[in-house]
């Protein structure tokens, strides 16, 4: 087995993709596929990842290459040439054979900070060098691709959708569109979603603790990336204090940016949610100390 092996790491290594080709045609196992020199001459020579060999079941002819009965080593980097002129280049792959549904192993997952039209994808697929992605807005326009480069089979990317209105409710959901490529097969696929699903609001910011009077109060701001006016965006925040002796205690409030102080409580840190879609809790803030602000007295802030 292991010679074997060995002799598939060499064969893929020689034509690694590092990018995604500007080229591409994606063909059946065993199917015929014609591929052609974008050139206005006659006469053109053929490579092969490189390699000028032409193998036995390449027909070459004119501008045009047929391969026959496309198979993994046929696959990849077929360029034409005038002599040592490169005209063209076109990366052939055979399409996957791998069940519908096997996106699902690829754990694609997008969060939104906020409903500004801007979101962040990931997804695995270990078997893939190189990905393009491409979104259909909520207009029905498309957005550009996005190259995604791979880092140990993870792969990740941001989109922003220009048309998103934050203010209108979603009727459709956007459509992201991904295409992967090994070194010789490749992958299509559609995902899902809405913005209102995938949103999870950056921690609020600015927690800090207030003394007014006798009274010490914690007040703070929702997360910067997250839309106004605050009476239509509202947001829902969880207070968790941490007792003298190391009890947790959790507090919920709706709007609210200010509240009195919890007796007793060592530390305080915040997070929020958007009370109207996916119950998805912000990242905790950071934890604020409550002794330092208590010993500061009256004249401190
Ligand atoms: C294919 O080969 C040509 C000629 O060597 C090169 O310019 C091009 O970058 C290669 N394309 C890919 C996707 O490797
Ligand atoms: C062929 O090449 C011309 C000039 O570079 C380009 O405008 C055209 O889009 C190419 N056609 C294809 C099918 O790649
Ligand atoms: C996919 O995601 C789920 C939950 O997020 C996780 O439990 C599972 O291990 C992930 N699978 C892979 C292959 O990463
Ligand atoms: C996304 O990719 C960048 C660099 O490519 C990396 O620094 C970051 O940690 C990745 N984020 C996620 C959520 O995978
Ligand atoms: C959709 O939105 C994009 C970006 O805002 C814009 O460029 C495009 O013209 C719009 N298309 C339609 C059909 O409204
Ligand atoms: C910690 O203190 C709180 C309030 O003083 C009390 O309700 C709770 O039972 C205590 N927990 C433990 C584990 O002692």
């Amino acid at each position: 087995m292991l010679p074997l092996v060995g002799l598939v790491l060499c064969l893929t290594s020689a034509h690694a993709l590092t990018a995604f080709p500007q080229k591409f045609q994606v063909g059946n196992l065993d199917e015929d596929m014609v591929v052609k020199c974008n050139t206005s001459e006659q006469q053109v020579t053929w490579t092969l990842n490189g390699e000028p060999e032409p193998m036995a079941e390449l027909v070459a002819e004119g501008r045009t290459l047929t391969i026959l009965g496309l198979d993994l080593p046929a696959t990849g980097n077929y360029s034409c040439w005038a002599g040592s002129i490169l005209l063209d280049a076109t990366y052939v792959v055979v399409r996957s054979t791998s069940p519908p549904g096997q996106e699902e192993g690829m754990n694609v997952s997008c969060q939104a900070e906020s409903y500004r039209g801007s979101f962040r994808c990931s997804w695995r697929a270990p078997s893939f060098a190189v990905f393009r992605a491409r979104l259909t807005r909520s207009n029905g326009s498309f957005g550009d691709w996005v190259h995604v480069a791979g880092h140990r089979g993870r792969f990740n990317a941001s989109f922003t959708d220009p048309s998103f209105c934050p203010f209108a409710e979603e009727l459709h959901p956007l459509q992201l569109h991904l295409e992967g490529l090994s070194d010789n097969s490749f992958l299509s696929f559609t995902v899902h979603f809405f913005i209102r699903d995938i949103v999870q609001p950056d921690p609020p910011q600015e927690l800090t603790v207030r003394r007014r009077g006798d009274r010490l109060y914690l007040s703070w701001a929702p997360p910067a990336s997250w839309p106004l006016p605050k009476s239509y965006f509202a947001l829902f925040y969880r207070l968790q204090y941490e007792l003298l002796n190391g009890t947790q205690v959790d507090e919920y409030l709706e709007g609210a940016e200010e509240t009195s102080l919890r007796e007793g409580a060592r530390r305080v840190r915040i997070s929020c949610s958007d009370p109207y879609a996916s119950p998805t809790w912000s990242p905790w803030s950071a934890w604020q100390d409550m002794e330092a602000a208590r010993q500061r007295g009256p004249a401190a802030r």
